[in-house]
């Protein structure tokens, strides 16, 4: 089997890479040169996720996995094209920017010359397979081929792994030879008796909105819970676990914090709240996640300001993560955007790391003091604010972070220490949807 890869982008890099462990011979073609040539002649991978410095070396040298600029010579002999270019939300009004998934199409019909699947990996909106396919048959009314849907659930950090070891995967196919391909294509998993779900193409293309809305609103949900526990003295990781035993409820995504971010949640809940509204039948639950997830963000700085008694003016905040999770240095809709400039305007001077995402929030925070370390960061500093769970975060030594705060007050948005144990240690602390110390 032999795939062409439109976009090194995230999704296009790791499905690529993956494709190609799996036995697939994959070309990887995108217009950046520079990305090309540091992919082809160095090795140089463009975002930071575990393993995939290996994973495409490996395959690279075996000669499974290639890159270039040139469609042409990236679709020569290729059973499948997979789009995997970005989908922005357009400015102005949150729908999807899907200038780069048709221009793509139109590029694919000019190089078609034999029967070729058409596969969307990107996230696109319902309809937009379809919609491929009318410009794929005006531009090259003699192409044979089919469109298929097959959206990506990887998350960023463990992209590998959700790619090797998916819950499922769902491809909108609806002729037999389309079909064939794309079992080929994911034999391996067969293999492993991953579930593969063949769909119509609208129904795979809702799916992945349906699985990324319904998992914003699963945060969104505890998020609200944790504000209630905080209020009424409940502890809000209890009630996660206490109501996520529950099989149909189940313990994932149940984590309270500063609201969700990254590259997908905010822009696919948007996309569909405008896609339900185009089609007169509005997602009202999901509307109110948007809305809230929004709210919270800035929420989380006045928090932060009560807790350092309502006046941070010329207070020194060290702020711990600035990326929306840990193992990437995403910064796409990271809650310390919002954060960090609200501290700011409040009157903080922020001190800030983060093991991976310092050079990415350098392009949007002004005035903000980058350290070295943790424990730099928190140096001289009035107090400290945990944004986001690195590991390193988690196992700080805290009879060193008492001697190097002026005072030992911790604020800890991702809940990664717990009441009791601060208490003992005389912190005051503040995390959510927990009793708070001091
Ligand atoms: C997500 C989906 O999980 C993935 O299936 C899809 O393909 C892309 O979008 P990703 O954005 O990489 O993946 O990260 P994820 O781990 O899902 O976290 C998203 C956001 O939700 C982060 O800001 C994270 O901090 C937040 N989150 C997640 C919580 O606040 N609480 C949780 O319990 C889980």
């Amino acid at each position: 089997m032999r795939i062409a890869m439109i976009g090194t982008g995230y999704v296009g890099l790791v499905s690529g890479a993956c494709f190609s462990e799996f036995g697939v011979d994959v070309v990887c073609v995108d217009k950046d040169v520079r990305k090309i040539d540091g992919l082809r002649e160095r090795g140089e991978i463009p975002i930071y996720e575990p393993g995939l410095d290996a994973l495409v070396a490996s395959n690279t040298a075996a000669g499974r996995l290639s890159f270039t600029t040139d469609l042409k010579e990236a679709m020569a002999g290729a059973d499948a094209v997979f789009i995997a270019v970005g989908t922005p939300s357009r400015r102005g009004d949150g729908h999807a920017d899907l200038s780069y998934v048709y221009n793509a199409a139109r590029e694919v019909a000019e190089h078609m010359d034999r029967y070729t699947v058409v596969v969307t990996k990107s996230t696109v909106p319902v309809g937009t397979g379809r919609e491929v396919a009318r410009i794929i048959r005006e531009a090259n009314p003699a192409a044979d081929f089919d469109v298929v849907s097959n959206p990506e659930f990887l998350r960023e950090g463990s992209a590998i792994n959700d790619f090797m070891r998916p819950d499922r995967v769902v491809i909108g196919a609806e002729t037999e030879r389309a079909q064939a391909v794309m079992r080929q294509l994911y034999r391996v998993l067969y293999l492993i008796e991953t579930p593969i779900l063949f769909t119509a193409l609208e129904t795979s293309e809702l799916i992945k909105y349906a699985a990324n809305t319904f998992l914003a609103t699963k945060i969104t949900f505890i998020n609200e819970i944790a504000d209630l526990c905080e209020k009424v003295g409940a502890d809000v990781h209890d009630v996660a676990r206490g109501i996520g035993l529950d099989g149909r409820i189940g313990r994932k995504f149940l984590h309270a914090g500063p609201g969700y971010g990254g590259s997908c949640f905010p822009k696919d809940t948007l996309a569909l709240v405008k896609t339900a509204q185009d089609f007169g039948a509005p997602l009202r639950i999901i509307e109110t996640v948007v809305s809230i997830n929004d709210q919270r963000k800035k929420a989380m700085a006045d928090k932060v300001v009560q807790f350092l008694g309502g006046d941070v003016t010329g207070k020194t905040i060290a702020v711990l993560g600035l990326t929306f999770k840990p193992n990437t240095d995403d910064m796409r809709d990271s809650p310390s955007l919002d954060i960090v400039p609200a501290l700011q305007r409040a009157g903080a001077t922020i001190r800030a790391f983060d093991p991976e995402g310092m050079h990415e929030a350098a392009k949007h925070f002004t005035d903000v003091l980058y350290a070295e370390s943790a424990y730099d960061c928190m140096a001289g500093a009035d107090a400290l604010v945990i944004l986001t769970e690195w590991n390193e975060f988690r196992a700080l030594d805290l009879d060193r972070v008492k001697t190097l705060l002026k005072a030992p007050v911790l604020i800890d948005l991702r809940n990664i220490y717990n009441p009791d144990d601060m208490e003992a240690q005389g912190f005051r602390y503040s995390p959510i949807g927990r009793r708070s110390v001091g």
